[in-house]
């Protein structure tokens, strides 16, 4: 059984968490915020590409289900090279990062974690499931956009 052998793999120790967030104590000079504000911008990015060609996947009847394990990854690769994304002081310029981040900042690592789950559980499904198990696939990637839209709500400005 599917859910069996997931459950097997849950049993292995979480290492996500400070990773999706990086730390967010580290404090940096006025001139590198912009380039950490674009980094982790640029990071977002990747991973709502995947996302998206998750979505064309799984929602749209695109033929390509071998891929989604790559995509799931993908996603998590990015995350894990998020580094010290949200220092102290870098709310200003052309961001849309709330202060609840910095006010908030273990709401904020919960949030991460959250996703990391998400995602570890979203990898095991896509490596085990078949072409009949989209209904899996698609629960655990529901998950995972479930915890990419919790954090928005309460550390990103809306657009
Ligand atoms: C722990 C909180 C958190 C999680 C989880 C999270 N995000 Fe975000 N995201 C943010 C914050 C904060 C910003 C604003 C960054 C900025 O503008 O400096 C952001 C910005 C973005 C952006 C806009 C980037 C840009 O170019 O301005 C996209 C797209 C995005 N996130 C997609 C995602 C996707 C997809 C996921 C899930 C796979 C996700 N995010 C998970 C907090 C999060």
């Amino acid at each position: 059984m599917l859910k069996n052998k997931i459950l097997k793999k849950f049993t292995l120790p979480l290492v996500f968490g400070i990773i999706l967030t990086g730390t967010i104590s580290a404090v940096a000079s006025a001139n590198d915020y912009k380039s950490i504000i674009t980094h982790r911008q640029g990071i977002y990015d990747v991973m709502a590409g995947h996302m998206k060609v998750l979505k064309s996947i799984l929602f749209m009847g695109n033929d390509n289900i071998s891929s989604v394990n790559y995509h799931a990854k993908s996603i998590l690769e990015a995350a894990k090279h998020h580094g010290k994304a949200f220092p102290k002081g870098s709310d200003k310029g052309k961001t849309a990062a709330l202060p609840a981040i910095w006010e908030k900042p273990d709401e904020f690592k919960a949030a991460g974690q959250k996703l990391g789950k998400a995602l570890q559980n979203f990898i095991a499904v896509s490596e085990m499931a078949e072409k009949d198990d989209l209904k899996e696939l698609q629960g655990a990637f529901k998950k995972v956009g479930g915890a990419c839209k919790s954090c928005h709500e309460k550390f990103r400005e809306d657009d």
